[in-house]
């Protein structure tokens, strides 16, 4: 079978790594892809990203399925697109994927079907938001409501800073018609994990838990990204807790989508605090896999990914149980010079350490410059095109082999401006003690 990946990204990659590994899959294609994918043996990216060019190319190239990975075209309705069409896509509806493009959307719905989540209001008068904000005190949370490329989301530690957040939204427009709407937050306090799932409309099944590290700097320390480093799975999710989340947040999302009639069929992405009394609530939803977290997630998956994506699409996901590796994976994102508010671009990347069984090179922010441009030798050179530029994604008896190893092959990295976190795992480290 041919299978088409949207998009360009670290998760993408991964995605077509691991659909290509499958003996079912002839060909993968990613639209647009990147250096890395480029390289993959059975991948060829495709510079189309309309989304009537995406549909054409799959209807005269006989796809067999679409996979999305970023929101933003899920968001724009490319799955209805595809369907309409009567084309095989993975991947929620665009009144579906409103569980992310929509802040305000998702806190009805969680508040509606009594799912854990924290206290919110929304508002568009900046007036009333300042007053929310002077009534109920610092930390607090302000969100733009709708998609800001990861950069919508404010934790102010005092009043200041939140009152500056909704000015910078409500009246400055900084994310335009995304901030046109704010919801406003009780600040959570506590641990972050990934607990992605894929549904098939009615049934779900968990992937392998995991945690990513949002800020830029070792310690959690720095702006927030869109993730320096992820590893799975998350040691603060045990079993007693992985019950409890499917029990008392993913059943309830699923069940509330369908009596709200809408039918989610993709990946969901429950973005989760967890207390020190190890109750979870819901951050946030994401409609799409987790970048970084797909990197180590896609590391440890040993069953066939087509089988798995297939079983969602024709709606019998109940006969599949993913196996997954028992050793831990672990990613660190190298990231451009000036990473998260103006990324260099186009630097060339000197040197690249060798995939292994163990061990994978994921790029997201990479292009093949000729050689005029990069500068040196005589072969077209793989360059940085912005944000984050590699995932370097290892596996391990235990995290912190899974560690070494990924550090050791950063040490064969080197391209100008490159930044990366040293402390990766740190958290889950503590957890073994
Ligand atoms: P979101 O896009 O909603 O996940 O927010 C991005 C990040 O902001 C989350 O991963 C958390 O680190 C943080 N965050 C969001 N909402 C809250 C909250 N209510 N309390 C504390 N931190 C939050
Ligand atoms: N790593 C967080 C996200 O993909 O939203």
């Amino acid at each position: 079978m041919k299978v088409l990946v949207v998009g360009s990204g670290g998760r993408e990659h991964a995605l077509a790594w691991k659909l290509a590994s499958s003996e079912r899959v002839s060909q993968v294609y990613v639209a647009p892809g990147n250096a890395g994918t480029a390289r993959e043996p059975k991948v060829t990216n495709l510079a189309i990203e309309s989304p009537d060019a995406l549909c054409d190319f799959a209807q005269t190239e006989g796809i067999g399925l679409t996979v999305v990975g970023p929101e933003a075209p899920l968001a724009h309705g490319l799955v209805d697109r595809f369907e309409a069409r009567g084309l095989r896509i993975f991947g929620p509806t665009r009144a579906a994927a409103q569980l992310e493009s929509s802040k305000d959307f998702a806190k009805q719905f969680l508040v509606r079907h009594g799912i854990p989540t924290a206290r919110h209001a929304t508002f568009s008068d900046p007036v009333a938001a300042h007053a929310y904000v002077t009534e109920n005190g610092a930390p607090i949370v302000i969100k733009a409501d709708g998609l800001a490329a990861g950069k919508g989301v404010v934790v102010a530690a005092d009043e200041a800073s939140a009152h500056q957040a909704i000015d910078s939204m409500l009246v400055d427009s900084a994310f335009g018609a995304a901030g046109a709407r704010v919801v406003i937050e009780e600040c959570l306090i506590g641990e972050e994990a990934s607990f992605i799932v894929v549904c098939d409309g009615e049934q779900v099944v968990p992937l392998a838990t995991s945690q990513d590290h949002k800020r830029l700097f070792d310690r959690d320390q720095g702006p927030n990204t869109g993730g320096m480093g992820a590893y799975s799975p998350a040691p603060v999710v045990d079993d007693g807790l992985h019950a409890r989340v499917m029990r008392d947040i993913i059943r309830p999302t699923l069940e509330g989508l369908r009596a709200d009639g809408i039918r989610y069929r993709g990946f969901l992405y429950a973005g989760l605090m967890i207390d020190s009394t190890g109750e979870a609530k819901v951050l946030e939803f994401n409609c799409r896999l987790g970048d970084p977290e797909t990197q180590p997630i896609m590391m440890r998956l040993q069953s066939d990914l087509l089988d798995l994506l297939e079983a969602a699409v024709e709606g019998h996901l109940e006969q599949t149980t993913p196996r997954w590796d028992s050793r831990p994976a672990l990613g660190v994102v190298i990231a451009a010079g000036g990473y998260p508010e103006s990324p260099r671009q186009g630097d060339p990347i000197r040197a690249l350490p060798a995939n292994t069984a163990d061990l994978h090179v994921f790029h997201a922010g990479t292009a093949m410059a000729s050689a005029a441009v990069a500068g040196e030798g005589s072969e077209a050179q793989c360059v940085t095109r912005g944000g984050r530029v590699l995932c370097v994604t290892a596996l391990g008896d235990d995290l912190a082999s899974a560690g070494r190893r990924a550090y050791a092959a950063i040490g064969e990295v080197a391209f100008e401006g490159m930044q990366f976190r040293t402390d990766i795992g740190h958290r889950a480290l503590q957890h073994h003690g």
